[in-house]
């Protein structure tokens, strides 16, 4: 068993409680003499509420207080540091003032006995504003002001100007991306209880660890007064990773009125309080000498900020995967932010990278025909064996063979290089490609693991199964190491109580949480055979080295086994256990990052105007994948939600005023089954045991990076329209 419960395609253990309806997610805990909670959001971007009128609201069935600016407890701020884990992007409380930073910003919050009474009693508040002037974009913000240089955030080596003028062949151009909004299936929701002056959170986070630090700072509590419970989550690509002002607010309503209160974010509201990725344009310019060879590479990038955050800022990492991805002497990376009247910005699934590396691979795809090479090969051509801007090796970088196992199976052979050439029917066929890329990160991680006298195994982390297989990962790790089979491993994951874990983000949640379980692991084998050897135990006298174990069982120097249990029961013992600390990747030795290509087929009709995705072909080494199942719906999932990227999604804010004006699922487009193509994912295999002794380095971002800029490459392919601002609407194909 043990030789292959890694890698294996195992479902989802946690499967039939979700799909029998056990699964419990926030919004479904129901607590005695719960009260429900609905936010009054504000109409205006910019300016100050001069008057409240509640009186309508006040008389409205069932309500039981309506909180305001006016009407609220004083808070604590949360220092913000992801390194402390306690983080927040909206630093600023809710109803700290009565200032209106960004449309949709909680301007009350009414509480009632039910969701309809306080949904009914929120639409008859009544707010009147004095409304200044609202930055709706970033082209109002660049025509108003500066931009920010993020110093430190920058990368520069050698001397890319004069490389740049010097250059046989160059490009310099400019591509955007719009704000983009997280949609997970599950609304952010909140169930809060106080029970003796400890908080108890029923909270949608992606980050159980990160939440309670940040609501007993707000609180000014000790971590150990508050608990918070996500043992199941609708997703969220990032806009859960750091709590937002809902939380805090049901949870202060909760204290007031002396009732749990249960808060759920509508829709509507998800677009404008819980988080967004900033809309970005960067300038990419490239040079190459008369083989193709990069000597020069710069890559400034601008990403919008809210303007009600001054301690810390987010920064859309345009540029963080340019640094390194392909060999270059001269190369410089900058980051900017402006400021504009919309909510905070936040990570969204590959923050950084997924806009970025559209810029980057379409620039590169640009390049290769300024120069007269066939993009793939001229990818080929500026291979980085090293990380250049770490100066440090890779640990391993298999992008090569990511290259020619995908180009293989996509047929990048029998391509024309001439636009518009490949044609079937009235369809014109486009073909192109891109390279993806993240970097791997691990974080330190507590587990706990116990051997029980019924013969089961119990494992528990306070990281989270965000819906993505962490579970099931993480019972395959215990598996491996005890010869247990799944079925007999129980784990508790979502609940900020157990041992130390990680959140569920960056794609370091894997790489994070299985040493930590593995150490735990041996750890309890270890006092079991302590259990096996000591006086009434069942191998007495025996020493401990000459005890073996293996598939749940002991076996003594004679070779006599026994199970675990027995072991146990021979003791009148419940459990071995075993605790363990696992740190972070050797990363002054090696850069550690996953790589991967995506191929991409588009055809376009253009007597009707219809452009659709045919085919889509990915190679992507992220060492070794715990569970090909679960891996393989990550990077499906990723190539899909690219395909919105490219093709549909934007958040478009009115220029008047800034409000969005698409905040539904009518108007902000995602993919559906009809426009998903044919997807083969290639999972290269080469575990980096450099980064962990599973090997593995996290799946759940690189497969969005690069699709956006495979699909633009091969629309140019079919269209000979360059389209260098997402998404690729048909007008812009007309
Ligand atoms: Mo991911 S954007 O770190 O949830």
């Amino acid at each position: 068993m043990s030789d292959n419960i890694i890698g294996a395609a195992k479902p989802r253990i946690e499967g039939p409680l979700k799909l029998t309806g056990r699964a419990l997610y926030s919004s479904d805990n129901h607590l005695d003499g719960m009260v429900y909670a609905y936010g009054v959001f504000s109409s205006i971007a910019s300016g100050e509420i001069t008057n409240l009128d509640l009186s309508a609201a006040k008389q409205s069935p069932g309500v039981i207080d309506i909180f305001h600016h006016d009407h609220f407890p004083r808070l604590f701020r949360t220092p913000s540091s992801m390194e402390q884990q306690n983080k927040v992007d909206e630093e600023r409380l809710p109803f700290e003032d009565n200032k209106i930073h960004y449309a949709g910003q909680f301007v009350a919050l009414v509480v009632a006995d039910s969701f309809e009474n306080a949904r009914a009693a929120a639409y008859k508040v009544k707010a009147d504003y004095h409304e200044s002037a609202a930055i709706a974009n970033l082209a109002q913000a660049m025509a108003q002001g500066e931009p920010e240089l993020q110093e430190g955030a920058g990368h520069s080596r050698g001397e890319p100007e004069p490389a740049f003028e010097n250059a046989a062949h160059r490009i310099d151009y400019t591509y955007s991306t719009p704000v983009e909004t997280h949609n997970p299936m599950e609304m952010h929701a909140t169930v809060a209880a106080w029970h003796d002056g400890k908080l108890t959170m029923y909270d949608t986070t992606q980050g159980v660890v990160n939440a309670r630090n940040v609501y007993a700072k707000v609180f000014g509590l000790s971590p150990d007064r508050v608990e918070v419970l996500t043992p199941f989550l609708g997703s969220g690509f990032g806009g859960k990773l750091w709590p937002w002002p809902h939380a805090i607010a049901a949870a202060a309503a909760a204290r007031e009125i002396g009732r749990p209160v249960q808060l759920v974010v509508p829709r509507q509201a998800m677009f404008t309080t819980t988080g967004h990725r900033p809309e970005t344009r960067q300038r990419l310019r490239l040079a190459t000498d008369d083989d193709g060879r990069l000597v020069s590479l710069r890559h400034d990038s601008i990403s919008t900020m809210s303007n009600l955050d001054q301690d810390t800022v987010f920064v859309e990492s345009c540029g963080q995967m340019t640094k390194a991805l392909y060999a270059c002497e001269n190369t410089q990376v900058t980051h900017s932010i402006i400021r504009n009247n919309r909510g905070t910005p936040t990570s969204m699934r590959a923050p950084g990278a997924a806009p970025g590396m559209f810029a980057l691979e379409s620039a590169m795809d640009e390049m290769a025909h300024a120069a007269g090479i066939d993009p793939l090969e001229f990818r080929r051509r500026n291979y980085s064996d090293t990380d250049q801007s770490k100066e440090l090796p890779w640990s391993s970088n298999q992008l090569r063979e990511a290259y020619d196992q995908a180009a293989e199976k996509f047929g990048w052979d029998k391509r024309n290089p001439e636009i518009g050439s490949m044609r079937e029917g009235n369809e014109i066929i486009g073909w192109g490609m891109a390279a993806c890329n993240w970097e791997a990160i691990r974080r330190e991680c507590d587990a706990r693991v116990s051997l029980r006298s019924d013969g089961t195994a119990y494992a528990s982390c306070a990281t989270q199964d965000i819906g993505t297989g962490t579970y099931t990962i993480v019972a395959q790790a215990v598996s491996e190491i005890t010869g247990l089979p799944l079925e007999k491993i129980e784990v508790e994951l979502g609940d900020s109580s157990y041992p130390s874990g990680p959140i569920s983000g960056g794609s370091w949640a894997t790489a994070t949480t299985l040493p930590a379980i593995a150490e735990a692991a041996r750890a309890a084998l270890d006092q079991l055979k302590g259990y096996a050897i000591s006086e009434s135990g069942v191998f007495a006298g025996a020493k401990k080295e000459d005890i073996s174990f293996s598939d749940g069982q002991l076996a003594n120097a004679d070779g006599r086994t026994v199970t675990f249990a027995d072991v146990l029961k021979a003791r009148k013992l419940a459990s071995a256990d075993g605790e363990a600390h696992s740190g972070t990747a050797p990363t002054d030795q090696y850069s550690f990052r996953s790589f991967g290509a995506h191929f991409v087929e588009v055809r376009w009709d253009p007597g009707i105007s219809n452009l659709r995705i045919s085919r889509v072909v990915s190679a992507i080494d992220v060492g070794r994948a715990i569970n090909a199942l679960t891996s393989r719906s990550q990077v499906e999932g990723a190539i899909v939600m690219g395909i919105g990227m490219a093709l549909f999604e934007q958040t478009e804010y009115d220029h008047r005023n800034a409000r969005p004006v698409n905040n539904n699922y009518a108007e902000y487009l995602v993919p559906v089954h009809a426009d998903q193509p044919e997807i083969d994912v290639i999972l290269l295999d080469y575990p980096d045991y450099k980064f962990n002794e599973f090997g593995a380095r996290g799946i759940g971002e690189i497969g969005i990076t690069g699709v956006t800029a495979a699909i633009a490459n091969a629309v140019h392919h079919a269209t000979g329209k360059r389209i260098r601002e997402l998404p690729i609407t048909l007008d812009k194909l007309m």
